[in-house]
């Protein structure tokens, strides 16, 4: 049985209840979400070849401490950066190092801040400067899953209708579905109930309510959708070494839908991706 509960008198820990937040909840994650959003901006001309994911790393801790943000993955259950960066077939959990990024790489970049007690959780792609055809198929497709499955987002309706949404179409496109990591109810918490799983059906799961909030988050894969989590305990990367990607928005259900409260201000989630825009 799912309960749902007044976020203001839950306990602070993940107790598989399901928080429902009010107005100022939802003010305090657009203020996060945004600092988050403006990060990622920052980064669109920050990320080409020759800058290291450590840079990368540097600067948004940076962009944090200007901004009165913490990033939320430092010291995240033993995890020592401030971002996530996962190159190529690396499909989430990549960690920044000294290795240059490469003419025709694709990167995510994944932030999260806390600002006022509150997680701003999302990533993007970034192209390395001129990138395949097949990658850049890819980050439409992928752009194209998460809007889809914000779309799905709406009170009464179950959190499988997201997932379906996404399967449908990432298998249209002869792409795959990642099944080992799922998007999460976020806020006071950075991973918290409900999972949002990015494949079933629209039947399962639970029912969407006003004041839930929650990411979304799907991982793409150009081949099959098996990974495996190297020996460093983090990097997950895909078993047939093909092409992968991500977008996160952090979203909260309202009575008609949803509002997306990770939008960028400056138009560069996806730039030069024209698929679901
Ligand atoms: N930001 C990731 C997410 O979307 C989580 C990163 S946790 C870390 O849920 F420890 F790997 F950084
Ligand atoms: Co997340
Ligand atoms: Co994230």
């Amino acid at each position: 049985m799912v309960t749902y509960l007044d976020a203001e008198t839950a306990p602070l820990r993940n107790t598989g209840q399901i928080r429902l937040y009010n107005a100022e909840a939802f003010e305090g994650m657009r203020k996060a979400c945004q600092v988050t959003a403006r990060c990622l901006d920052e980064l669109v001309s920050f990320v080409k070849p020759g800058v290291t994911t450590l840079e990368i790393d540097r600067f948004a801790f940076e962009f944090g401490m200007d901004n009165g943000a913490l990033p939320a993955t430092l010291n995240y259950r033993g995890y020592t950066r401030s971002v996530c960066t996962s190159i190529n077939h690396v499909v989430c959990h990549g960690i920044p190092d000294d290795k240059p990024l490469r003419e025709g790489d694709i990167v995510n970049i994944d932030v999260t801040y806390i600002v006022d007690g509150w997680h701003g959780d999302s990533s993007r792609m970034y192209p390395v400067g001129q990138i395949k055809r097949a990658a850049e198929r890819l980050l439409e497709v992928t752009h194209e899953c998460l809007m889809r499955g914000i779309a799905a987002v709406k009170p009464g309706a179950r959190t499988g209708a997201i997932g379906a949404a996404i399967q449908a179409y990432a298998e249209a496109e002869r792409c795959s579905v990642v099944r080992d990591f799922c998007g999460h109810g976020v806020g006071r918490l950075f991973h918290d109930a409900p999972n949002i799983l990015h494949y079933g059906h629209a039947n399962e799961g639970v029912e969407m309510r006003p004041g839930m909030i929650f990411t979304i988050e799907p991982m793409i894969n150009l081949g099959k959708p098996h990974v495996k989590v190297l020996s460093d305990g983090w990097t997950a990367v895909t078993r047939d070494r093909s092409l992968t990607a991500q977008y996160e928005h952090a979203v909260g259900v309202t009575e008609t839908g949803c509002e997306v409260f990770t939008l960028s201000p400056a138009g560069l989630f996806a730039p030069g991706i024209t698929i679901g825009k």
